[in-house]
Parts: structure tokens; sequence; C-alpha cells
């Protein structure tokens, strides 16, 4: 390992960041850099620290902590959805997160596993008499937004809309139909519409659920609730769309443990674990901001700084995993981060692992031989800030009826 500080955010970094973790954890574990953006932000990479600073009341989630306000999350504010779960803090917070925890139960997940599996089989339909697919655009980028549309009561004939505009916040506006800030604006007139919609004839669908749902006979107000149905696609979207194609591709680069895991069903639990932690989607945790002077790992970080911490970093980390550049899908000992930790912990975390093995089972299972049909060096990776993944993620099989 040279003594030189790695280069951050550039296009190697993109591909194969965990050198760079590595030497981070190793010589700077709270380390201040200058992000793409311009703005200046502390960087955690150990897990002791991390999960200390993910815990930290003194963090803020708040963006207006931050004394210039130049953190870029795209859109919301524009938008008027501020006054979602990942935005603020307690006790806002505690009183949104016990309401729409009263509709997005674990049942309502569980009661849902027919459909993503349904979901799925179509999906998988639609490529496997080809012997060949973009596993990103074809599977692992429709499989979300279809499941948390119909999960959240969007009508079968507007999901597309929903695709288009989750499809430009992927592409960081991009597209040739407007940026970030127009799609945002455009979800969010459709779901106030939704809302009065469902207000009036309520159906058993969650956005119906969040309506509903009443804490010592407090509601969440129309804006909240639009803003919570907001977050649950913004969040639930991009990540799950990450956990399966990074999570696939990481399989077709260890054959031996996807042959492993194909022989072996009931290891799906673990290995979507596994999968997570080796090589996760959420590859920063959001935005923090300190409200008090503080230190982690021994460095003093002054009120106002805004704090990453880096889930990926901390999941490798020797000090708390053994072998940690091993993908092992029968590992044990795995508390991993991927899906946060304290009272921000991944509200979705259990319809993340319903999809993620639902898709990746039933993709062994009826695709046994599904191969890389490129090099991976080739393979280019969307550069975001927060979130890790695979641009496109050509494969080719034995083709099947
Ligand atoms: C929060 C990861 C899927 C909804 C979080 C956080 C992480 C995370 C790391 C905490 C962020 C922080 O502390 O700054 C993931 C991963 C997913 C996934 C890796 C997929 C593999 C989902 C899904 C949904 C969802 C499917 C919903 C349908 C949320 C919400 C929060 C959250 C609402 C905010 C919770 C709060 O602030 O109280 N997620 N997520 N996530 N996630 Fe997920």
């Amino acid at each position: 390992m040279t003594a030189e500080p790695p280069a951050l955010f550039s296009r190697e970094f993109a591909s194969d960041p965990y050198p760079a973790y590595a030497w981070l954890r190793e010589h700077a574990p709270v380390h201040r850099t200058t992000l793409p953006s311009g703005v200046e932000a502390w960087l955690v990479t150990r897990y002791a620290d991390a999960r200390q600073a993910l815990a930290d009341p003194r963090l803020s989630k708040n963006p207006t902590r931050h004394a210039s306000d130049k953190t870029g999350i795209p859109g919301e504010r524009s938008a008027g959805l501020m006054t979602h779960l990942l935005n603020i803090d307690p006790p806002d917070h505690t009183r949104l997160r016990r309401l729409v925890s009263k509709a997005f139960t674990p049942r309502t997940v569980a009661e849902f596993a027919p459909r993503v599996q349904e979901l799925t089989d179509r999906l998988i339909d639609g490529f496997a008499a080809r012997g060949e697919a973009d596993l990103i655009h074809e599977f692992a980028f429709p499989l979300p937004i279809y499941a948390i549309c119909d999960l959240l009561g969007v009508p079968a004939e507007d999901q597309d809309d929903f695709r288009d505009w989750a499809g430009m916040m992927i592409h960081h506006g991009k597209g040739p139909r407007g940026g970030v800030a127009r799609s945002v604006k455009k979800m969010r007139a459709y779901l106030a519409e939704l809302i009065h919609r469902k207000r009036d004839a309520p159906g058993d669908d969650l956005i119906s659920g969040l309506i509903r749902a009443s804490d010592h006979g407090e509601h969440l107000t129309e804006n909240e609730a639009a803003a919570m149905a907001f977050i649950l696609l913004f969040a639930g979207f991009e990540t799950t769309v990450n956990l399966i194609g990074n999570g696939v591709y990481q399989l077709l680069r260890h054959p031996a443990e996807k042959d492993r895991l194909a022989a072996a069903p009931e290891l799906l639990p673990p290995a979507v674990e596994e999968l997570l932690r080796y090589d996760g989607p959420v590859e920063l945790a959001t935005w923090r901001f300190a409200t008090a002077p503080l230190e982690i790992g021994g460095e003093h970080i002054p009120a106002g700084d805004p704090v990453l911490v880096v889930l990926a970093a901390a999941d490798r980390d020797p000090a708390r995993f053994t072998d940690p550049d091993t993908l092992d899908l029968t590992r044990r000992d795995n508390q991993h981060l991927g899906y946060g930790h304290g009272i921000h912990y991944c509200l979705g975390a259990p319809l993340a692992r319903l999809e993620g093995q639902t898709a990746i089972g039933t993709l062994l299972r009826r695709v046994p031989d599904l191969r890389l049909a490129a090099d991976p060096a080739e393979l280019r990776w969307r550069g975001g800030l927060i979130m890790r993944g695979l641009r496109t993620l050509p494969v080719e099989f034995t083709p099947r009826e």
C-alpha cells in the first residue's frame, strides 16, 4: 500500500473503490475531503466509528444545519418534499416513522411475496428465449419500480410513467425529457392527486394505509403522506436495482459461490446479506451534519460540518470481519451496515430482502448457466456519490422457453 492518499471519485475509483477505502481505513479513517460538488465533508471509513456516527444524535439529518447548504440533494427542495424521513430529526422523525411503521409492516411485505415472484417471472419470461440480456435494463431496473408502485397502489396504467421518472432520477437528469427536478415535480404532482383519490376511495394499498394510519389520534397531513410515498419510492428504488445488479454481477465473478447457491437455495437469506456487505448498493450513508463540535475516531469535527459515513468501507473493515475481501455466502457473523444503523435504519429492509432473494434465487433456478458477456474491465459504473451500481450487465446463457 502506498503512502499517497488515493484519488477519490475518479472513474477507476467508481469501478473499484475498495483499495482506496482500505487506504483510508488504515491511514486516515476520519478524512476531510472535497467532494465533486465542491462541498467539504468528512469521510468515516472504520466500522466502529461508522456505527457510532450513525447512531450519534449530535449528527443531524436536516440539511439546513449545513451552513452553506450546498449538498445538492437532487430536486427535492424545489419540489417541496423536504419533510421526509431521511431529512429530519426527532421528534418529527419519531412521529413520522411511527406512523409509517403502522402502515408498512413486515406482514404487508410478507403478503406481497407472491406478487414479487410473479413480477420476477414475467421479467425473466421477457428474455429467457433470447439467450442474452442486459440484466440491468431488463431485470434489476424494472422489478423494484413495478414492485413499489404495486405496493403503494399506483394503477398499472400509470406505472410506466413512474418507470420514466425513476429512470430520469437514476440517470441524473441526462435523458431526453428534462432533468431530475422536473421528474421529481411530476412525481410529486401525481402523488398528491393519487392521495386525494385514495382518500375518497381507499383500497388495501400502502398509500391508503398511510392515510389511515393514526397514532394517539394523529394522522399524516397530505403533504407528509406525499413526501412519505416519495421517499419510499426514492429510497426503495435505485438501492434495490443495485442490490440485484451488483449481487448478480458478483455471483458471476465468483462462479464457485454461484454454483454453491444454485445447489442450496436455503442459503439465499445469508447469501443476500453477504452480497450486501461485499458490494452493497449504498456506498455512503446519506448526509449528516454536526450540530455541535464532536470527536470521531480522534478527529475533531467542527459544528456545521457534513459527515459522510462510508458503509462500503466499514463493511470491509478487517477489524470487524474475518477475510473481509472474500465473498463467503455462508458467512455467519455478518452484522453489516448496508442498511444503516440507529433510528434511520432502513425502513424497507424486509422488502429489499424479499426482492433480492426472489430475484437472485429465481434467476439462478431458471437460468442456471448465466455467464457474463463482457470483460469486467469494460463495464461502466454509475458514479453517483451515494449509490454504487452498474450501468449495464450483459449476460448470455442457453436460450430456454
Ligand atoms: C434508509 C439502504 C431498500 C426505504 C436507508 C438507509 C440505508 C438504506 C443505508 C439509512 C440511510 C442513512 O442512515 O443515512 C437500503 C438498501 C436497500 C434499501 C441497501 C436495498 C437493498 C429500501 C426499500 C425501501 C427503503 C425497498 C422502501 C420501500 C428506506 C427509508 C429510509 C431508508 C424510508 C429512511 C428511514 C429513516 O430515515 O427513518 N436505507 N435501502 N429502502 N430506506 Fe432503505
